[in-house]
């Protein structure tokens, strides 16, 4: 069973969760928000409002990031450099010129 996080419960979260959780081969085990009233409505998953906690704290085979756009590719980075799985097709990588790249992941 594929042990998943989810960080950013807010709008696209909600078409994410149920699809997690109609997946035999998966679980969804914790959730992560700044805003802990985001995770209210999901009380039987283990709940951070801290993102570096719930990677040291959750043994996760992948992330799905549902965070806002400017936030993937830190996220993403810090989740690979622990060998989590993304869960995004594309990261949009800002540059300070206010320019992105995409680095599209399949
Ligand atoms: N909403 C849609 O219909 C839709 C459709 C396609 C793609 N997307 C993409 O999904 C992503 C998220 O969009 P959304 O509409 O769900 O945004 P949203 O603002 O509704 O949700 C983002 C959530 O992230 C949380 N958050 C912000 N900073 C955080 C942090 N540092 N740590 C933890 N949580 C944090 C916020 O509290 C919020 O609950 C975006 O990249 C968007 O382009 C959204």
């Amino acid at each position: 069973m594929l042990k998943v996080g989810l960080v950013g419960v807010g709008g696209i979260s909600g078409a994410h969760i149920p699809a997690w959780e109609a997946m035999e081969d998966a679980e969804l085990t914790a959730l992560c928000d700044i805003r802990s009233e985001r995770m209210e409505p999901y009380p039987g998953k283990r709940h951070y409002l801290d993102f570096e906690e719930m990677l040291e704290k959750e043994e996760l085979d992948i992330l799905d990031i549902c965070l806002p756009t400017y936030l993937h590719a830190d996220y993403a980075v810090k989740a690979m450099e622990r060998g989590i799985q993304i869960r995004k097709t594309s990261l949009r990588l800002y540059e300070p010129s206010g320019q992105y790249a995409s680095l599209e992941l399949g």
